[in-house]
């Protein structure tokens, strides 16, 4: 079980209004009662921000608005205390323009550093190299006058990708790996590791016949040869090869891809690559019954025999999945996400339920908005400060938080949810303690059962022991003869044979 820590909206500890390491030790807790077996941090390295934090300037140093690396050792020792693992977020595809590799990159076409990005002369008419298209939309290409060169992005101009099939960055970049381990930290997040090689001669992308312009600029592109290259999954091998040389370390792939083409991010047992190739289908998929099974059951069956499954609801990309489906709906998608087979992750604030949040304008500051502003894919409303109590700003800061807080933070926050038997974060509490006590949840097998429109169910196995878990995916009761001793209801009120009521998820012996 992973919970993602967003530095920035957990805990303030400076009152400079932006979350920090100081602050996560002090809320460690928190993390600790639900029952996490692992934290994720999303990045705390030297960046300017440009893409907070994902554009990292010193892949070995702390950001000052963070702490520093003894408030880290301090971290990961209190994290290792309560029994938990920490994982950091490697971001191999790009550095920040401000790093001093990219620095001494664009100082001159000859520096010997010039080629750990990747620099193209302009086509004769002076336009970018190919057709590329950044992810935060636009050319992925920027032009440098001084060096007359482009310099190729898969995202912002400040975030140049690096260029992987230099040996000498790639030694670089794999002693960022060591610094880590050998400091103990128990594994990485691997930022958009899909993306980390492009194809040789970098051709054009082909057009994507399905773009509308209700999708993202990106998407008027199949990204065929700018991602998922065979050169990358030989460097996702020896990441692994890295790893496994410190002993019990694991490895998370963010990859978004269809089934077949993220299994192979798995390696062969012979040649294993990441143990985790994230998995984000819930994240997008229609909420009903039918559409969930389907997506179940084929992203199951893709997995290779030595693939452990993962799942995810929600990150600091996506909307908020209680804005998504409602909270009544949130609390079934809890239990799924905590009952089907595979290592869950949990983001920050999804075990309040928060909802849709609303940005005013003049507090907006994710730059995906400001580069596409018609589409509303601004990823703030999922970044809002972590609500804790009643104090000022939900005891987050004692000064002005760097972006609003949930409207409703007088109700939903901690405090007021741990005192509430049938809150959302009781609920969820619940649901690790259950899925602690029962291996069959945690590690037995799986199996979809037959049932009536709307509902989900399955079967999990393990020794002789089986459960199983129902899900009503709609806001009607619906009849349903079913038996066996109810361990845990969505509702936290007793269960009533016979029926699943509205929004109700069980688990039953
Ligand atoms: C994926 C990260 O999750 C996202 O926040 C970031 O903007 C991009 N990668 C670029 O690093
Ligand atoms: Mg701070």
């Amino acid at each position: 079980m992973i919970y993602q820590i967003y530095p920035r909206s957990f805990q303030d500890s400076d009152g400079d209004g932006v979350g920090d390491l100081a602050g996560i030790i002090a809320r460690l807790d928190h993390v600790a009662e639900l029952g996490v077996d692992a934290i994720w941090l999303s990045p705390v390295f030297v960046s300017p921000m440009a893409d907070f934090g994902y554009d990292v300037a010193d892949y070995c140093g702390i950001d000052s608005l963070f702490g520093d690396l003894e408030t880290f050792d301090r971290l990961l020792a209190e994290v290792h205390r309560r029994g938990m693992k920490l994982l950091l977020d490697f971001v191999p595809n790009h550095s920040s323009d401000r790093h001093p590799w990219f620095r001494e990159s664009r100082s001159g076409r000859d520096y010997p550093r010039r080629d750990w990005y990747i620099w193209r002369d302009a086509k004769p008419d002076g336009g970018p190299p190919n057709n590329w298209i950044s992810d935060f939309g636009g050319s992925a290409w920027t032009w440098d006058e001084p060096t007359r060169q482009y310099y190729l992005h898969a995202f912002l101009p400040q975030q140049p990708d690096l260029n992987w099939r230099n040996p000498d960055l790639k030694r670089a970049m794999m002693d960022v790996l060591r610094f880590w381990f050998d400091r103990g930290v128990d594994g990485f997040r691997i930022d958009v590791l899909w993306h980390i090689v492009k194809a040789q001669g970098l051709p054009d992308n082909p057009p994507n016949p399905d773009w509308t312009p209700a999708l993202t600029e990106r998407d008027r592109l199949i990204q065929h040869h700018s991602t998922d290259q065979p050169e990358a999954h030989a460097i996702s091998a020896e990441f692994r090869a890295l790893a496994d040389g410190y002993g019990d370390r694991v490895l998370i792939g963010e990859i978004y891809l269809p089934n077949e083409q993220r299994a192979r991010w798995y390696g062969t047992p012979e040649k294993p690559q990441v143990h985790l190739p994230y998995n984000f289908q819930l994240i997008a998929s229609e909420w009903d019954a039918a559409p969930l099974r389907d997506l179940i059951a084929s992203y199951l069956a893709s997995l290779p025999a030595h693939g452990w499954p993962n799942w995810v609801l929600g990150n600091h990309d996506s909307p908020r999945i209680a804005g998504r489906i409602g909270e009544r709906q949130a609390r079934v998608a809890m239990m799924l996400l905590l009952t089907l087979r595979g290592t869950p992750t949990l983001y920050q604030g999804d075990e309040l339920a928060i909802g849709r949040v609303t940005i005013p304008p003049d507090c907006i500051r994710d730059p995906q908005h400001f580069r596409q502003p018609a589409l509303d894919i601004g990823r703030d409303p999922s970044r809002t400060p972590m609500p804790w109590d009643v104090s000022p700003n939900a005891g987050f800061t004692a000064g002005e938080p760097w972006l609003p807080l949930n409207p409703d933070w007088l109700a939903r926050n901690v405090a007021a949810q741990d005192g509430d038997p049938a809150s959302m974060l009781s609920l969820t509490k619940a649901l690790l303690t259950l899925r602690r006590a029962e291996p069959a949840l945690a590690v037995g097998e799986m199996r979809l059962l037959d049932a009536p429109d709307g509902v989900l169910a399955y079967e999990r196995t393990h020794e002789g022991r089986t459960l199983t878990v129902l899900l009503n995916l709609t806001a009607r009761p619906i009849p349903l003869g079913w038996s066996g001793t109810p361990l845990l209801s969505t509702l936290m009120t007793g269960a009533e044979a016979g029926v699943l009521h509205p929004d109700e998820g069980l688990v039953l012996q």
